[in-house]
């Protein structure tokens, strides 16, 4: 469950890291500032440091570049060969948000950027459960992904987009499963993290949720 965009990325890998430095205009405005928001999320990880939706290795070279420990988890094959190449140093292993290779090292901080969006409601309620339990004490979850501060917001940004001629960008804000603010706070608070938010572009944000003691 929650991998049925896994053809769509093996697809993306190899011009993957072009989209995101702004070479694709449908996706500039998502993926506006990406080089600072990684190094931001990077800078706020401690290790150990277990990443969900590795790609192609953005987030990860920055972490390891800080000589954090950092355990990879990437459901795409071809996005895991590109890593490895661009990331021999991190371990990747094949997986997703909710079936990963259960290793005994403590973790200290989960990361993910781009990537929560791919799991519906329910799915990411049980990840943040499994998160939970994963964690150390007063560890943190810290991802950067698009989201909706409401249903308004939702359909102002698809119209926007529709009306810039950014159709296929249209149809990815109606189709994947992207948060909206108050309901992703809910699913931290309720698993009993102290859950603060922070836009980052129009449409991406910072998400740092704290474990208690
Ligand atoms: C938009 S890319 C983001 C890649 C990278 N984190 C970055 O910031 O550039 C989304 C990534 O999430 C992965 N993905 C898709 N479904 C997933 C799932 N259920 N669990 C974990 N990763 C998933 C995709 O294969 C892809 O590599």
């Amino acid at each position: 469950m929650g991998v049925e965009f896994v053809d769509l990325f093996n697809q993306w890998a190899s011009s993957y890291d072009d989209t995101v430095s702004g070479n694709d205009p449908e996706y500039k405005e998502v993926f506006e500032g990406y080089e600072d928001m990684l190094e931001l999320l990077a800078g706020l990880s401690i290790s150990p440091v277990m990443e969900f939706g590795v790609g192609t290795a953005n987030l990860t070279r920055k972490m390891i570049g800080q000589n954090k420990v950092v355990i990879g988890i990437e459901p795409s094959s071809e996005m895991r060969r590109i890593a490895n190449l661009k990331c021999p140093q991190a371990a990747i292993y094949d997986g997703d948000f909710l079936n990963y290779p259960q290793l005994i090292t403590p973790i200290q901080s989960i990361v993910s950027s781009f990537a929560f969006h791919h799991l519906t409601t329910s799915e990411k309620i049980e990840a943040i459960q499994k998160f939970n339990d994963k964690l150390e004490s007063k560890g943190q979850i810290i991802f950067i992904d698009t989201l909706f501060k409401d249903e308004a917001h939702k359909q102002a940004l698809i119209h926007n987009a529709e009306k810039s001629g950014h159709l296929n960008l249209a149809q990815d804000l109606q189709e994947e499963y992207y948060g909206y603010l108050d309901e992703l706070k809910e699913m931290f608070s309720k698993q009993g993290f102290e859950v603060s938010f922070k836009q980052m572009n129009k449409y991406a944000w910072l998400i740092q949720a704290k474990k208690g003691e």
